[in-house]
């Protein structure tokens, strides 16, 4: 059966994706940027993952106000880095994993949750910019992606609670889906950030670190937060942390078990936080299970 064995969590800034594919990787500012990836990109070498489950949303580039999924997974088998007003970045086309995708949007959808299927997508940097801070710049990916984009743009947006739980059901669709598969599971966006208004350019790095050490040690506590907290405390486009909780939701020490039946703790093997990139906080983790 596929099993999940580790979680990444990641920003996606696209000024990183346009550092990188400027050359400017070694320019002092961007140096302490990338310089949080260097363990990471060793360790997904290192861990190779046969499907990565990425989890991020579209800026008003695949979708547009005519239509707002809540969440939507892609079933295509390709997916076409976008055009984001500067032509598309010079990345590798995405390979998708159709099978998996639609055996896990069956499962997902039989457990309540409510999916859009998309057949065809372009991805924007919500989505390339995380595959390049993690593989760098390789002439394909390494692995097949499951793109599987959350609205954190148009309101109303989900819940950090309805995120969490969903990452739950994604787990049982995963673990249910009958073919050895090593799968990871990627939550980005966040950290705190602003783009517009009075506040913009607002970060704030207390209740960003709160927000790691509760998603690593506490993930109910986490997945409580209200979305009131997070526009307050973290901006506008800090509600992109929901994403996060999809993640750590699938992750095993979280997954219901019979009474008195304990989980293992997850292993941290990596944790990064810088501020700033472009308007944005960068946080990084990786969180293998157990058993991986
Ligand atoms: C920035 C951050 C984002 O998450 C985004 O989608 C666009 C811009 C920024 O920091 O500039
Ligand atoms: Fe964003």
């Amino acid at each position: 059966m596929a099993h999940i064995s580790a979680s990444v969590y990641t920003s996606h800034v696209p000024a990183i994706g346009a550092a990188l594919d400027l050359g400017k990787t070694a320019e002092p500012y961007w140096q302490s940027v990338f310089k949080g990836y260097d363990f990471s990109k060793q360790w997904l070498k290192d861990n190779p993952p046969d499907v990565v489950f990425l989890v991020y949303n579209d800026h008003a580039t695949a979708f547009s106000l005519d239509i707002i999924p809540t969440f939507a997974i892609g079933t295509a088998p390709q997916f076409q880095p976008a055009d984001e007003g500067w032509g598309p970045r010079p990345v590798p086309m995405v390979q998708g994993h159709p099978e998996l995708a639609s055996h896990i949007a069956q499962s997902v959808i039989q457990q309540d949750f409510d999916l859009t299927i998309v057949n065809k997508m372009d991805v924007d940097h919500g989505l390339t910019v995380p595959l390049s801070l993690m593989c760098g710049q390789p002439k394909a990916w390494p692995c097949p992606v499951i793109p599987f984009a959350v609205n954190v743009v148009q309101y109303p947006v989900p819940s950090g609670r309805r995120c969490f739980e969903l990452g739950r059901a994604i787990r049982k669709a995963i673990n249910s889906f009958d073919a050895d598969l090593n799968v990871q599971i990627w939550g980005t966006g966040g950290m705190s950030h602003q783009l517009q208004g009075p506040r913009a350019g607002l970060i704030n790095k207390e209740f960003d670190n709160a927000f790691l050490d509760k998603l690593i040690n506490d993930p109910e506590a986490a997945a409580n937060i209200p979305h009131i907290d997070y526009v307050r405390e973290a901006g506008s486009e800090g509600i992109e942390l929901v994403m996060w909780l999809i993640a750590r939701g699938a992750m095993d020490d979280v997954a219901k078990t019979a009474p008195g039946q304990a989980r293992a703790p997850l292993n941290m093997r990596h944790r990064f936080y810088h501020v700033p990139a472009s308007n944005t906080a960068v946080g990084h983790l990786i969180l293998e299970n157990p058993s991986h």
